[in-house]
């Protein structure tokens, strides 16, 4: 959840570490650090509170050229100078950044204490300097691989030595961690964010892999010793640096990136003449398609909703049971697997350790999952080794926007590709290939007119509760417009099956309690106004998310928010963009910061 970034090179480090943390700050923003090595010492800077006041702190004359920074999500230890990395050991020559968890921690901790070690933080990073110093003998990666083989948990670490001032010791065990390979300068980080500014050529760090890093380059080893030879890849171009351009902050951009982000997820993929999908990325041939018996999804947060209409999708089109599951409960069942099922694996940041988890559950049952992963190279794309990357490109902003376009799009490609071995003919197949490259056009056609989003955020900033509701494939929406309320707005607020509501949540309602429905115009339509009905007759100020046209719809209405009528499977890529912005302008009225919500973090890396 923590950034990491360090620099060797001819530059100096500071700015570029500075650079590097503010584009990783997404990752984790309660205290930020950096340790550059000059003239055989070592200087730290570490703050509480966002990258902009450490860069406060650090002098424009700090001319090292060697340096790791690092941006903290609090897990071992509050939020404190003290806590924050770089952590030292006693001697004040090596400093070390990490992100994961030492489980083992309070027990190395306990040993070195009781060997005269003094600690400085709360945190469970500190071990780590301290361990590396008593396996210090000359040999820098040596040091780091002794202490490395006495650590439980997950990891990835930069380590820098006063007494070895040209180069950077990195580790992984779980955490990512991507080597950027420049001319006379390299750069290690958590994230390629924080490198494509300097070099698109990169290195995956494996688990179980320590890197020695200076200005010309790298070379890894295993824990066990033997030295690995790594494969240099090219960061693609929608990988590129994102900045906000013109808009006031990354949700707003990114929200108004996905006619482009879902149709880069369909180019190729769609295949309009077969009425047909290709997806090359998962190797299966219509014989193995065609022997699924079920589809399961895991996922959390945004991802399980996206996985949540990829199941409905599977089912109406491919007539093949599906279900979704919440990856943190189910890798702690002791799940059941069928036969002939097949896994995927939901996953924006490819890095979610429950998630990630649940992976490594079903493969210790002899399942086979598959990845819908965008970060290319992260913990799951390659722990499934088979997948679809869904390619939305960098997504900044922590309340996840267009990975959710991006997620559900790639699940309704394959649900065609399932349904064309199946029971779907090539005319069908054309008519929803049609449908699905359609998509982008319709998203920009409703972006360009937006409809009183503003008006109805007015309608919720205030609210001590909101309900969100919907049926069929509007439920899983519905959730989700709820997710990001609370996310970037801090609105209680839940979402219910329009039909449950009035099992319990419709006490909730008093005069004016917004009620956002999400109802396309599909089969259960007319029992989703029923409820609005229902709601209607508790005074509650009806929020309707419709298809354009349908002025019964607009009529039962307090705010009306009509969406270009759609298929019913590809209504939840035009009616979730509403509840996105809907979200982003209650966040901007309550004064909240939109792209840094409190307390959560982009990437989470902990169960
Ligand atoms: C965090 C993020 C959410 C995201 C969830 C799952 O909670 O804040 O936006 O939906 O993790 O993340 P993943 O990267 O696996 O999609």
């Amino acid at each position: 959840m923590c950034g990491i970034i360090g620099y060797v090179g001819y530059r100096r480090a500071s700015p570029v570490l500075l650079d590097g943390l503010r584009r990783l700050e997404y990752r984790g923003y309660d205290s930020a650090g950096l340790a550059v090595l000059e003239d055989q010492d070592l200087t730290l800077y570490r703050r509480v509170g966002r990258v902009a006041e450490l860069a406060g702190a650090v002098p424009e004359k700090q001319e090292g050229h060697v340096g790791v920074g690092h941006t903290r999500w609090a897990t071992h230890g509050g939020v404190t100078k003290e806590n924050a990395h770089p952590h030292l050991d006693g001697t004040g020559r090596i400093a070390v950044v990490h992100n994961g968890i030492i489980e083992n921690a309070s027990e190395l901790r306990g040993r070195l204490e009781r060997d005269g070690v003094v600690f400085h933080s709360e945190t469970d990073t500190e071990v780590l300097p301290h361990l590396i110093r008593a396996f210090y003998k000359g040999d820098p990666v040596a040091a780091v691989r002794q202490a490395l083989l006495r650590v439980n948990g997950t990891y990835g670490i930069a380590v820098v030595f006063v007494d070895h001032p040209d180069m950077i010791v990195a580790a992984r065990n779980g955490s990512p961690m991507v080597i950027g390979l420049g001319d006379d300068e390299t750069l290690i980080a958590s994230d390629t964010q924080a490198l494509v500014r300097y070099t698109r050529r990169v290195i995956y760090l494996g688990d179980g892999e320590i890197a020695r890093i200076d200005a010309d380059g790298v070379q890894t080893v295993l824990l066990s010793g033997a030295s690995t030879a790594k494969e240099v890849e090219q960061i693609d171009h929608e990988w590129g640096v994102s900045e906000k351009g013109d808009f006031d902050h990354f949700m707003q951009k990114e929200i108004h990136e996905q006619p482009e982000s879902i149709r880069r997820c369909t180019r190729g993929r769609v295949v309009l003449e077969q009425g047909n999908a290709k997806l090359g990325g998962l190797d299966l041939s219509p014989r193995d398609l065609l022997g699924i018996s079920a589809v399961e999804m895991l996922a959390c947060g945004t991802s399980y909703h996206a996985a949540l209409v990829g199941c409905m999708a599977v089912e109406r089109l491919a007539r093949v049971p599906a279900v979704a599951h919440i990856a943190s409960e189910y890798r702690h069942r002791n799940p059941l697997l069928q036969r002939d099922a097949i896994f995927f694996a939901v996953s924006q940041s490819g890095e979610t350790a429950d998630t990630l988890g649940a992976v490594r559950e079903v493969q210790l049952k002899g399942g086979e999952v598959l990845g819908i992963v965008n970060v290319v190279g992260s913990s799951i794309a390659r722990a499934c080794g088979r997948g679809t990357y869904v390619h939305s490109g960098p997504e900044l902003a922590v309340a996840s926007t267009k990975a959710f376009t991006s997620q559900v799009t790639a699940l309704l490609t394959f649900s065609l590709l399932l349904a064309r071995t199946r029971q779907i003919s090539r005319n069908v197949g054309k008519d929803m290939a049609e449908d699905l490259l359609g998509v982008p056009e319709m998203v920009s056609r409703y972006l360009a007119n937006q409809g009183p989003i503003v008006e109805a955020a007015h309608a919720i900033k205030d609210a001590r509760y909101a309900l969100f509701m919907g049926r069929g494939f509007s439920w899983p929406v519905a959730m989700e417009g709820a997710l990001k309320l609370k996310e970037v707005a801090y609105v209680p607020c839940e979402a219910y099956p329009a039909g449950e509501m009035k099992h319990g949540p419709i006490a909730m309602l008093e005069q004016d309690t917004p009620v956002v429905v999400v109802m396309p115009n599909d089969h259960v339509r007319e029992k989703t106004l029923s409820n609005v009905q229902e709601v209607k007759a508790r005074g509650a100020r009806v929020i309707m998310i419709h298809s354009e046209g349908d002025t019964e719809a607009a009529e039962q209405s307090d705010l009306s928010i009509a969406v270009p009528r759609v298929h019913d499977l590809i209504s939840p890529l035009v009616t979730v963009i509403p509840l996105q912005l809907l979200a982003y302008h209650v966040g901007v009225l309550r004064g909240c910061d939109i792209d840094k919500p409190r307390n959560l973090a982009k990437s989470v890396t902990v169960e």
